[in-house]
């Protein structure tokens, strides 16, 4: 990790993805998380230093307008576009995925509203998060859901933006928690419904049947194909 200046100190890697690397640390004085982006062995190096710095930038400028209307999201404490940095504050608690698994159902429900809610406050903001899922999200200490990692946010152009993040979190609760997934979207949506309102959950869902048809129908192809 590039981090050696003397404001700021590593203590432990947590994380090691295909994009980046995140370790936990101190910097001027506070508890914080260093996402260091990684190169890539196969990329032109040219072009290496400009993606990873394209991408810097860009998720640091999202986590700034996310914070500035209200979203739960780490707040930033420093950023290097160009060795890919961005130090941030550590949000103390679980990863929703794991915290799932070990929840009693009124907890569990709790934390999908809470999910719902920042969710919806993102959309509202009109940022579609590109990558919903509960390893995404972490449940702090007080009960309350941070989003994380907007490496792939992207402005909303269209409602299949949006819908886009709600089909990935039901597919996401169909493979991690199955047992539970309609309950746990339940109560993600009526999080979300308060904050984005009757009319427009109505019409992402809309548009999420629509994608899981489209889904379903590519399925059926292949199936059909290799018979
Ligand atoms: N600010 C943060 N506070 C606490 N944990 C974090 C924070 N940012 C990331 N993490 C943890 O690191 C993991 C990976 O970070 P993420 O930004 O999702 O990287 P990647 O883009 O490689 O998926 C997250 O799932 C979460 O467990
Ligand atoms: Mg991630």
């Amino acid at each position: 990790m590039t981090v050696s200046t003397c404001v700021g100190r590593v203590s432990k890697v947590i994380y090691l993805g295909a994009e980046a690397l995140i370790a936990e640390g101190e910097f001027l004085g506070r508890s914080v998380v260093f996402k260091q982006r990684v190169s890539k062995p196969y990329r032109v190096p040219e072009l290496d230093r400009a993606i990873i710095s394209r991408r810097t930038i860009s998720e640091a400028r999202i986590l700034t307008l996310l914070e500035e209307v209200g979203v739960r999201v780490p707040k930033i404490v420093f950023v290097d576009p160009l060795v890919g940095l961005i130090v941030m504050e550590k949000i103390e608690g679980l990863v929703l995925r794991d915290a799932l698994k070990d929840l009693d159902w009124e907890v569990a429900c709790r934390a999908m509203v809470s999910a719902g809610r920042e969710v919806g406050k993102m959309h509202r903001a009109g940022i579609a998060h590109g990558d919903v899922t509960t390893s995404n999200m972490i449940l702090a200490r007080d009960g309350d859901v941070y989003i994380v990692d907007l490496g792939l946010a992207k402005h909303v152009e269209d409602v299949e933006d949006v819908a886009v993040d709600i089909h990935l979190l039901i597919r996401v609760l169909e493979s991690s928690h199955y047992s539970a997934r309609e309950e746990l979207f339940k109560c993600f949506i009526s999080g979300y419904r308060e904050v984005v309102g009757e009319e427009f959950t109505r019409e992402v869902i809309n548009k999420v049947s629509e994608i899981r048809l489209r889904g379903r129908y590519v399925e059926e192809r292949k199936v059909r194909k290799t018979n």
